[in-house]
């Protein structure tokens, strides 16, 4: 079996279903055979580890410890999904102070045991809240963080390739940005069903408008949907999109949805959301979507709502004010 690299790849909370799935799909999908699981939770993390062993992966050095030194130490890529899942009836927003804490503990390791990383995925909710904490405390550039932001947008897909009786792969360009809670700005401009504009199909008798409100609603709350049809939050889409992440940045290859990413909005924010994104060998670059007048407005409101989340982790202590963001990492000041 022919593997992209030889670097150390550390799944963090890999006893977890998210981590444990992401562990096998990253041999699967012959990443590095170097791939390290850390859990805190020693026992399902040993029996993660067994069940990689029994797949008898050829070439694989699958490693496991609950020690945080060990894991991150010769680290070059990271993904975490290390934190408290939504349970029904939560908000991704609920889990914001405790998660937001292993966020902040996430950062000061990195910069302790592997400040030469070449890219770090978050996934643990809120991921956008949770990514930019561990971005600032790690040091890292802010090319070198991504938050797992693609759910939404395949979610939109899913929704009018079901509703149009398409195949998946004819819906092209879905695209959602700002925060993966709830208050998302879903773009119909960026989309094509079939080559056709899906925005030249909106208000006709194939989508109507109370359709299109109603496909929007349900990507939205898709995650929500995945917890009371399974009675848990979903983790195989996010297991699976993570991997493509990282294998884009180790290879090369296109990642086609878009990232969570650091950046300054035009009114001066500094937040981490889904915006138009590359994933290239030195980490994510990003550009401001330009879309509607509309849609615009929709990607403030989600501004605006992330930064009364990362206020809350600030006046929380686990973030420093925004001023000191520079002296705790020089990458952002
Ligand atoms: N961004 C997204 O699109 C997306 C999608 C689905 C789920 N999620 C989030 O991913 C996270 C994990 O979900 P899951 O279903 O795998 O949950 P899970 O409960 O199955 O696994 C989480 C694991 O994290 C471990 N953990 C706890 N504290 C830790 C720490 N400080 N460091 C490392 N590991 C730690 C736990 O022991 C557990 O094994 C949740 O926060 C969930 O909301 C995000």
């Amino acid at each position: 079996m022919s593997y992209i690299t030889d670097d150390k790849l550390v799944i963090l909370g890999a006893a977890g279903a998210i981590g444990s799935n992401m562990m096998q799909a990253a041999l699967t999908m012959g990443l590095t055979p170097n791939v390290c699981g850390y859990d805190p939770f020693a026992d399902g993390m040993e029996g993660t580890c067994e069940e990689i062993y029994h797949c008898a992966f050829p070439g694989a050095k699958a490693t496991w410890t609950s020690d945080i030194k060990e894991a991150l130490t010769g680290a070059k890529y990271i993904i975490s999904s290390g934190g408290a899942p939504r349970k029904e009836g939560m908000t991704r927003e609920d889990l914001l102070k405790g998660n937001a804490e292993i966020a902040a503990q996430l950062g000061k390791d990195i910069k302790a045991y592997c400040p030469e990383l070449k890219f770090l995925v978050v996934i643990f909710n809120p991921a956008d809240i949770t990514g930019l904490t561990a971005l600032v405390h790690s040091g890292l550039h802010p090319s070198k963080v991504g938050t797992l932001a693609a759910l939404d947008s395949t979610r939109l897909q899913t929704a009018l390739a079901q509703h149009f009786g398409v195949e998946q792969s004819d819906v092209q360009g879905c695209r959602t940005y700002g925060g993966h809670g709830e208050q998302m700005a879903v773009y119909s401009s960026t989309t094509t069903v079939a080559g056709r504009k899906l925005n030249d199909i909106i208000g006709t008798d194939e989508l109507p408008a109370e359709k299109w409100a109603e496909i929007r609603q349900h990507v939205c709350q898709g995650g929500k949907r995945i917890i009371e049809l399974r009675g848990r939050s979903s983790f195989q889409s996010p297991a699976h999109q993570s991997v493509l992440m990282v294998k884009s940045v180790m290879s090369g290859e296109e990642y086609p949805w878009p990232v969570g990413t650091y950046c300054e909005t035009p009114c001066g924010q500094k937040l981490m959301m889904a915006l138009e994104t590359k994933l290239t060998p030195d980490g994510v670059v990003s550009e401001m979507p330009q879309g509607s007048d509309e849609e615009n407005a929709e990607l403030q409101e989600s501004v605006g709502h992330l930064a009364k989340l990362r206020d809350e982790v600030i006046e929380m202590g686990t973030l420093p004010p925004l001023d000191q963001w520079g002296t705790v990492n020089p990458n952002l000041a």
